[in-house]
């Protein structure tokens, strides 16, 4: 199949290209390179030994998708394109809302222009708001947060309501859980251009010697060592997770499932992981709890396995090594 891929050169995005063009699909690559470069496709056709299709532009230009669309002969769509910073997104509500949601908008318009009725779109666990109950199935009560948390659901909303209007269309909707990790080849992996707020770059950057010490935010939750619990889950895997849902639109139809292991470590856990891993040692100090935080976050991920076949195969220690390892492949250019 031939594959729009919009924010295709971000972390989450390049994973899934190698993924698409192993099976034999043909990924087209649409980004802005608003938090990428263009650096990355060059070491994805180097994994693959396969050139790659990249055009420059916004989502919310929908006769530039159009164009596209028409001349690579899309049939389905993966979206990914997309802002993604919690503390951001509620700073820069109408940056989120015009891109998350405006932006998807303007695919859609564009897709049924062309006729595409196809699209797995990237959710987040963050719809769900506060646990009332773990392990998280897909049947939790939603309730984001944060803006990124609400464009997040008012897109999947947008998608209900387009399907039910129009039985032609079929979406798959992943709410991922924590992605982390890299490709094995150490060649592409998380390469955020602004400064990094998420655990695990934390930790690599710490590792690298690029900062002092690790903030950990808070040391006095309810769970086994008092610092948070989250589902992470191998960026390769995540990838894999996508493969199969756009071949279950094909085949199937449309679905909204978890991707994650289904397992939960707390953030003392991953230094303890990282720290074997690298034979680096990871300082850190507790700190008081980040606003927004909740103790324990992890997936049920049976629906997935038994809609997709879908199962993440990937432990801690290969998401660590995997990090690491591109890491200190970043650290050497
Ligand atoms: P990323 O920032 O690395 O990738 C997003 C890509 O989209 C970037 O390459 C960026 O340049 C591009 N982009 C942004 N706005 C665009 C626009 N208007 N037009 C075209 N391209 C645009 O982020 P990621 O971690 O790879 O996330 C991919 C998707 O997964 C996002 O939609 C994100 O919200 C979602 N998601 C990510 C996580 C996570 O923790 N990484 C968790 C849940 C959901
Ligand atoms: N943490 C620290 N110190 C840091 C960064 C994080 O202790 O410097 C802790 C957090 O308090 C939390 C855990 O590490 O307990 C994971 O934090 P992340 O920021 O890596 O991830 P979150 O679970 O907060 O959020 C992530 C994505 C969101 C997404 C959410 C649910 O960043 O975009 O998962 O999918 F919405």
């Amino acid at each position: 199949m031939n594959i729009l891929l919009t924010g295709g050169a971000g972390y989450i995005g390049s994973h899934v290209a190698i993924t698409l063009l192993e099976y034999g699909h043909r990924p087209v690559i649409f980004d802005n390179f608003v938090n990428s470069t263009s650096n990355v496709i060059a070491r994805i056709e180097l994994i693959v030994n396969k050139t790659i299709d990249c055009i420059e532009g916004d989502i919310r230009d929908m006769p530039a998708l159009i164009k596209v669309i028409k001349e690579n002969k899309i049939d389905a769509v993966i979206h990914l394109a997309g802002l993604k910073s919690v503390s951001e997104s509620n700073e820069k509500p109408l940056d989120y809302f015009s891109v998350n949601v405006g932006g998807t908008i303007s695919l859609l318009q564009a897709m049924k222009k062309t006729g595409v009725r196809h699209l797995v779109f990237s959710s987040s666990a963050t719809v769900y708001g506060e646990p009332r109950y773990l392990p998280i199935d897909e049947s939790h009560p939603t309730n984001p947060t944060n803006v990124y948390g609400e464009t997040k659901l008012q897109t999947e909303l947008i998608l209900r309501n387009l399907s039910e209007s129009d039985a032609s269309w079929k979406f798959g909707c992943l709410r991922y859980f924590n992605p982390v990790g890299a490709h094995h080849s150490g060649l592409i992996g998380e390469a955020p251009l602004g400064r990094p707020n998420n655990l695990m770059p934390i930790i690599a950057s710490v590792a690298a010697g690029e900062r002092g010490e690790l903030k950990i935010f808070g040391g006095d939750y309810g769970t086994k060592d008092g610092t948070g619990i989250r589902d992470y889950v191998h960026v390769m895997d995540l990838a894999r997770g996508h493969l199969a849902s756009i071949n279950y639109l094909a085949k199937v139809g449309s679905h909204l499932v978890n991707l994650g292991t289904g397992m939960g470590y707390s953030v003392l856990e991953v230094v303890g992981a990282y720290q074997q891993i690298s034979c680096k040692t990871i300082p850190y100090s507790v700190e008081k709890r980040r606003s927004g935080d909740v103790a324990a976050v992890y997936a049920n991920t049976k629906l997935a396995e038994s809609l997709l076949g879908w199962r993440a195969t990937q432990n801690l220690y290969e998401m660590c090594a995997t990090s690491w390892a591109w890491k200190s492949q970043q650290s050497k250019i």
